[in-house]
């Protein structure tokens, strides 16, 4: 029987990750904590309160920090029991039984799009998630679950979007949307990386898309782009002139973590937030920037 029902969700995190660089030359940047947590376990985790528990990971060389993250450790549970850290212990363990995982080596990273179409063994002829390994949302799963329940009522494709500055629209693949009701956004075109001119909207491609099955077609059929890579925007931009592609507006703040600086500054709003940590830190904060202004005001 066709499995109409989203069970799985597709979790791309083979990129080299040249922006972050060396640092990425022997640990994948979806392991960099967050204060103390990971950003997979982010992603993961938002996941798991959607209600999706198969994630299917492409994974890469240098990857395989990832597989141990969501593994039994046995030493390490051995030693916080020794050591009667009883609080960690259960959050250790509550991590290696978080998911049932599944690991596809992508070979070559010859794109995002390549990346999912790796996936597709894993996934089969249902619908799925995709989930860049990168970005974090706010409010996760609230957008996890709306983002399915328009997938429920159209059983069509769903792109997340959200608003970025005009300046910024060169950075991101932009979408050309109609209102047919309330809260609910067709998708008529995809541009990559337009200039402000060009841009038909501020509304960026975000990270989170449920897809039909039929996107493997599409991926299969795309052409290598820019830099030899399988674009998944030019496999969407195909599977636009047979199916209709929902849009779905981000609630929420968009956290990426692909590059150092908004990396710092998601890390910074992060432990801000924190109680154990967040007020010594903005007190520290505070100081250096007194400093550093003293400095720059001093001709
Ligand atoms: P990015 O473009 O942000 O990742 O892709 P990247 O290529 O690793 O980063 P830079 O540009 O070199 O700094 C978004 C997500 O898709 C995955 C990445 O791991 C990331 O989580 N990806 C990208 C793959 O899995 N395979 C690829 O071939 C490319």
């Amino acid at each position: 029987m066709e499995q109409r029902r989203v069970r799985k969700a597709v979790l791309p995190v083979a990129g080299w990750g040249t922006r972050f660089l060396p640092a990425t030359k022997a640990m994948p940047k979806e392991m960099f904590p967050i204060i103390d947590k990971p950003v997979i376990q982010f992603i993961v985790e938002e996941l798991l309160d959607a209600g999706v528990e198969n994630a299917i990971f492409v994974t890469g060389r240098h990857k395989r920090p990832i597989e141990h993250h969501f593994d039994i450790n046995t030493d390490l549970e051995r030693h916080l029991e020794e050591a009667g850290k009883e609080e960690i212990l259960e959050n250790i363990r509550e991590i290696s039984h978080m998911i049932n995982p599944i690991y596809v080596r992508q070979k070559q990273q010859l794109g995002l799009g390549h990346a999912v179409l790796t996936a597709e063994p894993a996934v089969g002829s249902e619908p799925f998630i995709v989930s860049l390994g990168d970005i974090i949302l706010e409010k996760g799963s609230e957008n996890i679950k709306k983002m399915l329940s328009l997938y429920n009522r159209f059983e069509r494709s769903v792109i997340a979007l959200f608003e970025v500055p005009e300046e910024e629209v060169g950075k991101y693949g932009i979408a050309k949307v109609r209102e047919i009701e309330d809260d609910v956004l067709l998708i008529e075109d995809l541009v990559e990386k337009p200039s402000p001119e060009e841009a038909p909207s501020n509304l960026a491609i975000v990270g989170r898309y449920i897809f039909t099955p039929r996107i493997f077609h599409k991926l299969r059929d795309t052409k290598p782009g820019k830099g030899g890579e399988i674009q998944l925007t030019d496999a969407m931009k195909l599977l636009l002139e047979e199916e209709a592609i929902y849009a779905y507006r981000i609630e929420g703040k968009v956290y990426d973590t692909g590059n150092p600086l908004d990396y710092l500054k998601t890390v910074f709003e992060f432990a801000l937030r924190r109680e154990d940590i967040g007020e010594e830190l903005l007190s520290f904060m505070t100081r250096l920037i007194s400093k550093q202004s003293q400095l720059i005001d001093k001709p």
